[in-house]
């Protein structure tokens, strides 16, 4: 959306999450909650965005720096008309300024572009998201003339007088026309029981000066919960768990019971694939067509799978690669691994990949066969078809051929002796 411009308020403390944390960066799914929001709008095509920061800022900036998105400071939280006058400089009069909140996590891509669009084709000079609620307490409360135009917001703190006569809500989510909001922001001011600039003082200024003020109802009112309590965030997300999962269930896989099942966004399923009872999947993980996943299996960021492999029961993974039709069923630990094809991975064989100091790799060739409870201190190398023993124990540094066997602690090469009919083929 050329010459619009997102503006993120974030500068509360959120004071009941009761935490040194800001808000807008407690974690929903692996993700700062915040990083929800700007992620909808830049899919929503707004691709300058600012965050208004203020208790917490340094850690908010942090978190953005180098993704592109600008921060401001909101030096004294004086409310949020005065959180958008603290990014009025990143504001040009011409354009277009979508405003929205950090701690509405839930917000969708689909519904700010429908907002937009009104806002564009109905050439408004603010157009707001609202709802219908059967308890708007706590809310700002719409209010319309007799032709059913909007004419002001009542806050909840304010609205004594309105509210019996309405149950239609502010969202907070609204575009202005740039020139319109920097104008009318001029003209707010803190007359009211909280001594806070609000910017929902814009809608009655507006309108009063005879401008145009539309609205778009929410559909899912899901989408607009803010959290404000750890109790609000497990809320978020557990709705951020179901979307997830049953855009994953249309795609054509099958999720046992999506009730103790956890996966986080970024992530890749292919068709037919089944995810068992209590698997989490973590951010970054692409999974193939085919596949058995868990039960209790935990797959972490950098999980590569092909087709037709399985992954058992408390099996973790992180930054590794496993090819097509491979098995890990039980209790396996492999990190910064990389295998092979119709692999057999032994219940309880594990990769050492840290030594204190560096993580290192460990690679295992096709069709090789690693026996139970072996320990594989990386680096290592594994060669095709080859067989490790039960219990071995394979120091760092070891390159095992193609076809070799190798059993012990330490491990050693086995050398067939002529006539030793010993099979390595499973
Ligand atoms: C606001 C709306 C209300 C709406 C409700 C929806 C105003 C005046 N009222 O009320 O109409 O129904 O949201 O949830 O906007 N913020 C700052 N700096 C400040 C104050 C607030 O950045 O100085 C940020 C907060 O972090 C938050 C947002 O602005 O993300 C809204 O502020 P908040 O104080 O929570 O407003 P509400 O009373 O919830
Ligand atoms: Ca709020």
């Amino acid at each position: 959306m050329k010459n619009t411009i997102a503006i993120v308020l974030a500068a509360g403390r959120g004071t009941r999450m009761k935490s040194d944390t800001p808000k807008v960066l407690h974690e929903i799914l692996g993700k700062p909650m915040i990083s929800y929001v700007t992620g909808a709008v830049s899919k929503a095509a707004v691709k300058n965005i600012v965050v208004v920061t203020g208790f917490g800022s340094d850690k908010v900036r942090d978190f953005f720096y180098g993704a592109g998105i600008k921060t401001v400071v909101q030096k004294k939280l004086l409310g949020s008309a005065d959180a958008v006058g603290a990014a009025k400089r990143e504001i040009g009069r011409s354009g277009d300024v979508l405003v929205v909140y950090g701690d509405t996590p839930l917000i969708t891509a689909e519904t700010l572009k429908k907002l937009i669009e009104k806002h564009k084709d109905s050439c408004a000079s603010l157009t707001l998201l609202t709802a219908v609620l059967r308890d708007p307490a706590e809310y700002g409360r719409i209010i319309r003339d007799t032709a059913g135009r909007i004419i002001k917001i009542a806050e909840d703190s304010e609205a004594r007088e309105y509210k019996k006569e309405t149950d239609e809500i502010n969202v907070g989510t609204c575009v202005f026309k740039s020139a319109d909001l920097l104008d009318s922001l001029k003209g707010i001011g803190c007359d009211n029981s909280k001594r806070e600039y609000y910017l929902t003082d814009t809608v009655g200024i507006l309108s009063a000066g005879g401008k145009r003020v539309e609205s778009i109802a929410m559909e899912d009112l899901n989408e607009m919960i803010g959290v404000n309590s750890r109790v609000e965030l497990a809320a978020a997300t557990n709705v951020m768990k179901k979307r997830i999962m049953e855009e994953l269930m249309a795609s054509g896989v099958t999720i046992q019971d999506p009730a103790t099942t956890t996966i986080y966004p970024d992530v890749k399923i292919g068709k037919d694939t089944i995810i068992y009872p209590n698997t989490i999947i973590e951010s970054d993980v692409k999974i193939g067509e085919n596949c058995r996943i868990g039960p209790f299996a935990r797959l972490r960021g950098g999980t590569r799978i092909g087709n037709g492999t399985e992954i058992g029961n408390f099996v973790e993974l992180v930054r590794t690669t496993i090819a097509d039709s491979t098995k890990v069923k039980h209790h396996t630990y492999l990190g910064d691994a990389k295998v092979g094809k119709n692999v057999n991975i032994g219940a309880g064989a594990i990769t050492a990949n840290y030594d204190g100091k560096n993580k290192s790799r460990t690679f295992i060739g096709d069709s090789s066969f690693i026996g139970v409870g072996a320990i594989i201190i990386a680096p290592v190398k594994i060669g095709k078809k080859a067989l490790v023993g039960a219990g071995a124990v394979i120091l760092r540094g070891t390159n095992v051929k193609d076809g070799a066997t190798v059993v012990g602690v330490p491990a050693k090469v086995l050398r067939r002796r002529s006539g030793d009919r010993r099979k390595t083929d499973r």
